[in-house]
């Protein structure tokens, strides 16, 4: 199986924040921005994959600062690591100002499993690093998938 660039799965989503995105202290919800980071990250891993893919788990979702009626969020999706069958993909958020510069207000790292038509994992291609950050990317996700792994065999 060949293998691919972190840049051939690279995706952008946008949204414009509206008041049915809003909980009840007319922040984003978080649940909402959930939605979106699962949706930016399934379409990265399926890019990556070439098949349909699922969401095994979400971790180390930060909400570093509220985002409000009117902002503009881009949401940046990458894949970090290529496994047997599974991808991590990590996925930032910023909220974009009015002079275009974006400010980061959340990261989340998501694992998603490459699934055939009976919803079996399937082998997904490796992944070829081009720089420095992606080697550095692929190293603490295999530290995280270590993490992972103990917290599954713990049952948490
Ligand atoms: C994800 C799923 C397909 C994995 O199936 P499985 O029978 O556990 O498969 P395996 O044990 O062979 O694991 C397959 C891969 O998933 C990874 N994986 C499985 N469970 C995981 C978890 N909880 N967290 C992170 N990775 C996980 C394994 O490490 C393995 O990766 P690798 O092939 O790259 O080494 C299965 O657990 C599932 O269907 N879960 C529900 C997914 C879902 O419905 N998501 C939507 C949420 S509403």
């Amino acid at each position: 199986m060949h293998q691919k660039t972190v840049k051939d799965s690279q995706t952008e989503q946008v949204q414009l924040i509206l008041p049915e995105d809003l909980n009840p202290s007319g922040r984003l919800f978080g649940g909402r921005l959930l939605a979106w980071i699962d949706i930016v990250a399934a379409i990265t891993a399926r890019r990556h994959a070439g098949c349909n893919v699922t969401t095994a788990s979400i971790d180390r979702l930060q909400f570093k600062e509220g985002a409000f009626p009117g902002d503009t969020l881009v949401l940046k999706g990458r894949i970090t690591y290529a496994g047997n069958t599974s991808m991590e993909i990590r996925v930032d958020t910023f909220r974009e100002r009015e002079d275009g510069r974006l400010r980061l207000i959340n990261t989340a790292y998501l694992v998603m499993v490459a699934i055939d038509k009976d919803q079996n994992p399937v082998k997904v291609p490796g992944l070829k690093l081009e720089n420095v950050t992606e080697k550095m990317e692929w190293e603490a996700a295999v530290k995280r998938k270590e993490l992972r792994k103990e917290r599954k065999f713990l049952g948490y």
